[in-house]
């Protein structure tokens, strides 16, 4: 049976529109049974809307509490009885309740080589580092930010002339967009386990993460 995949957004839908893409054309076997987005006027929506994916917006301004924004948040998931949530451009850090409430289910993209680089302005931060190298990393969510097992990262490297614009469009065209449909195409296919403290791939548990080299053919 066809895995039931929920996206959550809050911007352009860029990496929504190629876990889209990956499941129409069967590299993930899942349907992309709906959208959440906490912003009414997130590119992301339209995109969804357009396609017919059915999209729901939980807007964060419109509740009072982080707890009350993440009930009602976790309740739009449910009710579309997802096997496996992306957080694809969601730019709200979750409670403890929520993580626990899909605990093992939740993938995230993050713009950074993990653990370097948690949180927001991972672009900025790598060159105000003079750092190299850069990329991103997709992990298992955690109610820690940005730290559950990481599952596969990509890098690509950063130049002299870089802007934080240019490195991020590098960061995501380069590595994002290939390792996040790859890693819930795996999730999806019933490969991929949070065990302990271990992502597990085919039953092989991670002891570090996965990397370019491990992209299947199509990814
Ligand atoms: C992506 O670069 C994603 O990794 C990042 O936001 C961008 C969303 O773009 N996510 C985070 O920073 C999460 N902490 P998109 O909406 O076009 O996919």
């Amino acid at each position: 049976m066809r895995a039931r995949l929920c996206v959550l957004v809050s911007g352009r839908g860029r990496n929504l529109r190629a876990l889209h893409a990956a499941c129409a054309d069967g590299r993930i076997d899942a349907d992309l049974v709906r959208v959440v987005s906490n912003r009414p006027d997130a590119a992301a929506v339209s995109f969804a809307r357009e396609q017919g994916i059915e999209a729901v917006v939980v807007d964060n301004r419109e509740f009072g509490t982080r707890m009350a924004f993440d009930a009602a948040l976790g309740d739009a998931i449910a009710a579309a009885d997802p096997d496996w949530i992306a957080l694809a451009g969601f730019m709200r850090v979750l409670s403890d309740g929520l993580v626990q409430r899909f605990a093992g289910r939740m993938l995230n993209v993050h713009p950074s080589l993990l653990p370097r680089h948690r949180g927001l302005h991972t672009h900025r931060a790598v060159m105000a580092a003079g750092e190299r190298e850069h990329g991103a990393s997709v992990h298992f969510v955690s109610p820690e930010l940005d730290s559950g097992p990481v599952i596969i990262q990509g890098r690509c490297s950063v130049t002299a002339d870089d802007d934080e614009d240019t490195l991020a469009q590098r960061v995501l065209e380069t590595v994002e967009l290939r390792i996040y449909p790859q890693a819930v195409a795996w999730a999806c296919a019933g490969r991929l386990r949070w065990r302990g403290r271990s992502a597990v791939l085919d039953d092989r548990a991670l002891t570090r993460p996965l990397d370019l080299t491990s992209l299947e053919e199509g990814f």
